[in-house]
């Protein structure tokens, strides 16, 4: 489980001692990541078949997309990290639960992927520009791409690290 380059990357923009969210973890390669490096993660999934709790790490089951309330209502971290997944509605509360000063390391697909295989429908896919437009204003921005990848295949990704104002 290899982090993703931009992760590991930026992450030394993370505060030591901060908790950590891994929206959408999967097999929780980031909560791996940033366990390891000493961080309490929060990792949230659908299926966290994959994901282990420890004294480092919660984990979470909710479905993001189902219409239930936000399952981090209340709560605040230091830093949130959400790759290769989206959901726009969601956005309000990501913003809601970075406490401030927190960082926020976004990384997924952006339109022009479809080329590459999936994911391919417009609601999975980033519009030009989209993580800028959802941190301007309200974020210190320390890094942005939007590109196109060869690792771990060939991709188009759009990707930040900003730090919420
Ligand atoms: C492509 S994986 C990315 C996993 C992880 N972030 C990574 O990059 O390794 C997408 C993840 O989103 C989760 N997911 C998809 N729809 C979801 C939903 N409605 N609620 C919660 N998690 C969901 C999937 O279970 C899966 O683990």
């Amino acid at each position: 489980m290899t982090a993703s380059s931009w992760v590991a990357a930026w992450a030394g923009l993370v505060p030591p001692g901060v908790d950590v969210l891994d929206l959408a973890a999967g097999k929780g390669r980031h909560t791996a990541f940033f366990a390891a490096r000493g961080y309490r993660v929060t990792a949230l999934d659908r299926d966290v078949s994959a994901l282990v709790p420890s004294d480092m790490v919660e984990v979470i089951a909710a479905d993001l997309e189902d219409g239930s309330p936000w399952p981090l209502a209340g709560r605040r971290f230091g830093a949130i990290v959400v790759t290769n997944y989206l959901h726009r509605p969601l956005f309000p509360a990501l913003i809601a639960t970075l406490q401030p000063g927190g960082i926020l390391l976004y990384e997924t697909f952006m339109e022009g992927n479809e080329r590459f295989g999936k994911p391919s429908r417009p609601a999975f896919l980033l519009k030009d520009g989209e993580l800028l437009d959802l941190v301007r204003g309200r974020f210190s921005v320390t890094a942005y791409e939007a590109r196109m990848i060869s690792q771990p295949k060939m991709a188009m990704v759009q990707r930040i690290a900003a730090r919420l104002l």
